[in-house]
């Protein structure tokens, strides 16, 4: 059957590079295939074995990374996110772009192969509550990949040659080891904390720029910012792709507050909520609809009224938007 050696074959090279995310995410890729030709016991037998050995071998990558190699430890910290592309809200043409960057890394050999990059260095930006950290981990759901988030506050040092060095090291680790390295508040790179001032700030911000753009393919680099504004154009030009995430609209809002209500029954139209959800984050709005649910629970109910997410939309407001 056509494209069996191909598997074969990367699960073998992930085999031997000692990348269990990518190995079971190939065995899963044969489980799909075996599926849609209609074989699906055996495609449930190849997805249950899978389940059963993720959850029996110690993440040997893990510990490799977590015991100390140079400072990565205290640089990176590892996580294995699930959270589904469907659980993300957000316009469609934001949607594609996500789904075309995870079906460029699916099929990063072939791009590779014939000398094209896969889309990897990725630029996040929008206000605060509205996905981009969600999108990383979606990332690395779909593809079945670890996530590295950067300590910002590790790798930035007084001294300049100390954060390059830092700098250094996540990136030899993105050619290295497979995964998504998120560096939420990317902004903080170009901004004089750690006691730095203008100049050296820029300097740290030009030495990341040196390293995203020798950055390897085979991971995906996320850089994420609530702060587009301080952030020069010619910043933009660096990255494959720039994700705009923006405030939900009536829609999307009511349908992050349905999704986070569950199985509750919903006594209400969320359709007519517009002037209480306007203004608010997803991240509010999800906030918001598990207030009204624990509300709804604790008052021995399972029907969500339009007074507790009412209320509950109207606490989140004045706490956010004072
Ligand atoms: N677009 C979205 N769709 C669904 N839920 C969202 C969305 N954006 C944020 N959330 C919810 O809010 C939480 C925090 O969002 P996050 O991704 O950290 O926002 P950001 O990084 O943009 O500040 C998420 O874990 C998720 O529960
Ligand atoms: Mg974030």
């Amino acid at each position: 059957m056509a494209g069996h050696g191909e598997h074969i074959t990367a699960m073998v090279r992930s085999h031997a590079a000692g990348d269990d995310a990518a190995f079971y995410s190939v065995a899963l890729q044969v489980a799909a295939r075996e599926a849609r030709v209609g074989h699906h016991l055996l495609a449930d037998d190849i997805k249950k074995t899978v389940d059963a050995s993720r959850k029996s071998t110690p993440r040997s990558n893990v510990t490799r990374l977590t015991q100390p190699r140079g400072d990565l430890a205290e640089l990176v910290e590892i996580s294995h996110p699930e959270v589904a592309l469907r659980e993300l809200v957000a316009p469609t043409d934001l949607i594609s772009q996500i789904r075309q960057i995870i079906a460029e890394q699916r099929q990063r050999r072939t791009l590779l192969d014939h000398g094209f990059a896969p889309t990897h260095r990725l630029l996040l930006e929008g206000p605060p509550g509205t996905g981009k950290t969600m999108t990383a981990s979606v990332l690395a759901t779909e593809l079945a990949l670890p996530m590295f988030t950067v300590r910002l506050d590790g790798l930035l040092s007084k001294y300049m040659g100390e954060t390059a060095g830092k700098l250094r090291t996540v990136f030899d680790a993105v050619a290295e080891r497979r995964g998504v390295y998120l560096f939420d508040e990317f902004d903080a790179l170009g901004a004089d904390r750690a006691g730095n001032d203008v100049g050296e700030a820029r300097r740290i911000l030009n030495s990341f720029l040196v390293f995203l753009e020798q950055a390897s393919p085979e991971s995906i680099v996320v850089a994420a910012t609530n702060h587009r504004s301080i952030l020069d154009r010619a910043l933009f030009r660096r990255f494959d792709a720039v994700l705009t995430y923006q405030l939900p609209d009536p829609r999307q809002a009511a349908s992050v507050i349905r999704t986070r209500l569950g199985s509750l029954a919903i006594g209400l139209s969320l359709a007519k909520l517009n002037e209480h959800t306007h203004g608010l984050s997803h991240a509010d709005l999800v906030k918001a609809a598990e207030h009204a649910a624990k509300a709804t629970l604790m008052r021995g109910e399972t029907t969500v009224t339009r007074a507790d997410i009412v209320d509950a939309l109207t606490a989140r407001r004045q706490g956010s938007v004072g």
